[in-house]
């Protein structure tokens, strides 16, 4: 069974997740940022795209010591599953994705990645081809599921949240609604893509729950199918 998708990110009040110079900035405050630290520390395994492990350096790592001494005292690796969706493997084997935290790491390459930078990465991390040009993120949920993970979260950024919300691949939406302006007509918002047309549609939410933390909001939606299943 594919794992339950909890799609998890901050956005400004203008919807921005990251600078125009795709620099990541802080829209949370500690309370969020503790918030999603114990979101992570629930989930069998956390994923973003390459673009995000490129422009943050991103680790995915628990940053609270003590979620890592729970999650191990229950039988659970340190960290959760860390992937990343990479289809022609262009992850640094140098970053932090490799360099901090324990646990198994994932990286989902398509058929069109070279092998030699398969081969320095499979060094690192498990590589998984799934997908011909590009990687194919219903095959990744098939086979995510198969191999146990349960509760995927998925941090974005812009052009992995446009394939997971357009393909309708997503259980559930939480974002952080951060007290702050970015602006800019290229500074990435929640979702990028080619977006929808009116006659196209769009893809309908339904509200679960809205609640104050720091200075912003975290909003939760539910994928409307979910509403209707549940
Ligand atoms: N505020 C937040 O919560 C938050 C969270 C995360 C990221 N961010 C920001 O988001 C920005 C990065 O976003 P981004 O849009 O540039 O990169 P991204 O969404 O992290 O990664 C996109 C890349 O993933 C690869 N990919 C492979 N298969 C894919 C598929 N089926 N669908 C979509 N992508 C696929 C593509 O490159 P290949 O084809 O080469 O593989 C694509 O360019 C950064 O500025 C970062 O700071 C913000």
């Amino acid at each position: 069974m594919r794992p339950y998708v909890i799609i998890s990110a901050a956005m400004s009040a203008d919807g921005k997740i990251s600078t125009k110079e795709h620099q990541q900035t802080k829209i949370s405050g500690e309370q969020d940022f503790a918030r999603v630290d114990r979101l992570r520390a629930e989930c069998d395994a956390v994923m973003v795209g390459i673009g995000t492990i490129l422009a943050d350096d991103a680790s995915l790592c628990l940053k609270n010591p003590g979620l890592i001494v729970s999650r191990a005292a229950s039988g659970r690796d340190e960290q959760p599953m860390r992937i990343v969706i990479d289809s022609r493997a262009r992850m640094q084997p140098d970053g932090d994705f490799f360099k901090k935290g324990t646990g198994k790491r994932v990286i989902f390459v398509s058929d069109a990645a070279p092998e030699d930078r398969i081969a320095v990465l499979r060094e690192k991390a498990a590589v998984i081809p799934a997908g011909k040009d590009r990687v194919d993120l219903g095959q990744v949920l098939d086979l995510l599921g198969e191999i146990g993970v349960k509760k995927l979260m998925v941090e974005g950024g812009a052009t992995l949240l446009w394939s997971f919300t357009s393909q309708r691949l997503f259980d559930e939406i939480r974002i952080y609604v951060g007290a702050l302006i970015i602006g800019g007509v290229n500074a990435p918002t929640l979702v990028g893509g080619i977006g929808f047309t009116r006659d196209e549609g769009f893809i309908p939410l339904a509200l679960k729950n809205v609640e104050k933390i720091d200075d912003g909001l975290l909003i939760t939606w539910l994928n409307k199918r979910m509403e209707l299943s549940v």
